[in-house]
């Protein structure tokens, strides 16, 4: 009897644990909850994503300077919310005098951030990290194409299992900086992480034009991750039509 009841016990504290650390995409655990996980997501001001008017593309701003070359033997890791490339990564953004380093990438379908309330069908985001720690971030956006992506064959030829890690032998990741025009045209501004804890002070770049992905391509993904991207937040002082 002693035992049954500190089983019971136990297995309530296991149970609350998941409940507070997991989040997800939908019901009680999805968007409108992860206040409950920290409550930054609920009140925070400067939360993203957000949905961009077109016109705001057209103001000319980039980092100070963006460098993206090829990679080896990187590791991919099915993270059940999301598919995640991270390891012998090689790329560089510099902001005023902080150099920032690419520590991971990872992708949402369907876009996160808007442009004009419309969404893409996904959207790479490409998270930097300086030596304190501060983020910057580099979104671009796929629409489902004839043409096929070659930076994103070997992700979706590679995608372990759920909770799983495989290698990658090469990516070609210096074709998504000349995609993007050497981000001749992006959206800067600051925002948050998209997920818990939605840490702010995360310097965004949203870059346009938006890119092919093919049809095949974006099915691997979508069935694999299924639906994960948090609803666009409110910005303070930003008066937007579309909302
Ligand atoms: C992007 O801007 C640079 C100058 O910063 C310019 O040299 C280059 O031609 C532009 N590239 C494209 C594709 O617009
Ligand atoms: C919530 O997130 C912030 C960073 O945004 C962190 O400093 C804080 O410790 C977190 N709080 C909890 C309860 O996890
Ligand atoms: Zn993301």
């Amino acid at each position: 009897m002693k035992s049954y009841l500190i089983l019971v016990i136990l297995l309530i504290i296991k149970a609350s644990t998941i409940f507070a650390a997991d989040y997800s995409y939908s019901g009680s655990t999805g968007p409108a909850f992860w206040g409950n996980i920290n409550e930054t997501c609920i009140k925070g001001e400067n939360q993203s994503p957000i949905d961009i008017p077109y016109d705001e593309f057209i103001k000319f701003n980039k980092p100070d300077n963006v460098e993206f070359y090829n990679v080896n033997n990187v590791e991919i890791e099915n993270k059940g919310h999301s598919i995640q490339i991270s390891k012998n990564l090689n790329a560089k953004l510099k902001i005023g005098d902080n150099e920032y380093n690419l520590l991971q990438f990872h992708f949402h379908t369907p876009s996160e951030h808007r442009i004009n309330g419309n969404y893409h069908d996904v959207e790479a985001h490409f998270v930097f990290v300086d030596k304190e720690g501060k983020l910057s971030v580099i979104g671009v956006f796929y629409d489902v194409s004839d043409q096929q992506s070659k930076f994103f064959d070997p992700i979706v030829s590679n995608i372990p299992n759920k909770n799983e890690k495989k290698s990658i032998e090469f990516i070609e990741l210096s074709s998504v900086l000349e995609d993007i025009n050497l981000m001749n045209t992006t959206y800067n501004y600051f925002g948050s992480l998209t997920t818990p804890p939605c840490t702010e002070g995360v310097i965004w770049w949203v870059a346009h034009p938006v890119q092919p992905i093919g049809k095949d391509q974006y099915l691997k993904l979508r069935d694999t991750m299924g639906f994960n991207s948090r609803y666009v937040q409110v910005r303070k002082g930003f008066v937007n039509n579309n909302l």
